[in-house]
């Protein structure tokens, strides 16, 4: 019993060594531009690492909620919710790693789906964020050092409600202007790029 119990333990410590999912760098077009002769390049990728977004509560951040999904509901369309299991976590990446005014944020390949957020206003200073089928995600949602999801356009915070979309409950993802509350029963979340191997 007794080694039948610690080669377990060996092989279960080796296969989560192997899938450990260490963070890869962002930006890999630095690396064309120390050529010096004039010769013609393919037209560099500007797109991101794959990665998945974790909410993590603003003030206690050893809290995750949940990790970004898409729900379908109506009005139709899709909208960025938060489910706890990160294997229904969506994998998305940004569009352009070397400018983050030009950035978006996309998830899927074949099919790609926009992260879209809608400027604020005072009299509309708060939204669910939405994504979009087979469009471009709205420009400015980038990746900051620290690995926090951000938007260059307009200063934003981001909050988790749990309110039930059309077709039942959901927690879902909004931003809001900065001087404006969290709503009651919402919490102010970071939203945390975790690369993932592709
Ligand atoms: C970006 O690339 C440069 C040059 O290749 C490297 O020195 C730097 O560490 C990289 N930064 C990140 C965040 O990957
Ligand atoms: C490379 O191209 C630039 C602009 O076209 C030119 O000014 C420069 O002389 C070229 N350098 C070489 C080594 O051919
Ligand atoms: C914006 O990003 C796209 C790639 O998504 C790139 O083709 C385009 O040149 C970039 N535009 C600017 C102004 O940086
Ligand atoms: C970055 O992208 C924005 C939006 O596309 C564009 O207006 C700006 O010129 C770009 N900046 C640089 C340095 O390419
Ligand atoms: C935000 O909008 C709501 C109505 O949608 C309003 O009650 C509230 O006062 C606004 N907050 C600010 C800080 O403008
Ligand atoms: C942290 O945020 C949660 C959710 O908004 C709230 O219930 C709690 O009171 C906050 N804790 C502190 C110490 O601010």
């Amino acid at each position: 019993m007794y080694v039948t119990k610690s080669i377990t333990s060996l092989l279960l410590g080796v296969s989560a060594v192997t899938a450990a999912v260490l963070p890869r760098q962002i930006n890999s077009t630095g690396l064309f531009k120390t050529t010096t002769t004039n010769t013609t390049l393919p037209p560099v990728s500007l797109d991101s690492d794959n990665f998945i977004i974790r909410a993590q509560q603003l003030n206690d951040t050893s809290i995750t909620l949940g990790y970004m999904y898409a729900e379908y509901a109506y009005p139709p369309g899709y909208y960025a919710t938060l489910r706890p299991s990160k294997s229904d976590a969506i994998v998305g990446h940004l569009t352009d790693t070397t400018n983050a005014s030009n950035s978006s944020l996309v998830f899927g390949d074949r099919d790609p789906e926009g992260f879209v957020l809608y400027p604020l206003a005072s009299n509309a200073n708060a939204s669910i964020a939405r994504i979009f089928s087979g469009q471009q995600g709205t420009k400015g949602v980038y990746v900051n050092e620290a690995g926090i999801v951000d938007w260059a356009s307009q200063r934003v915070s981001w909050y988790a409600c749990d309110q039930a979309l059309e077709w039942g409950e959901a927690t879902d993802i909004w931003y809001k202007l900065m001087n404006v509350a969290t709503p009651r029963n919402c919490v102010d979340i970071q939203l945390i790029a975790e690369f993932v191997s592709s």
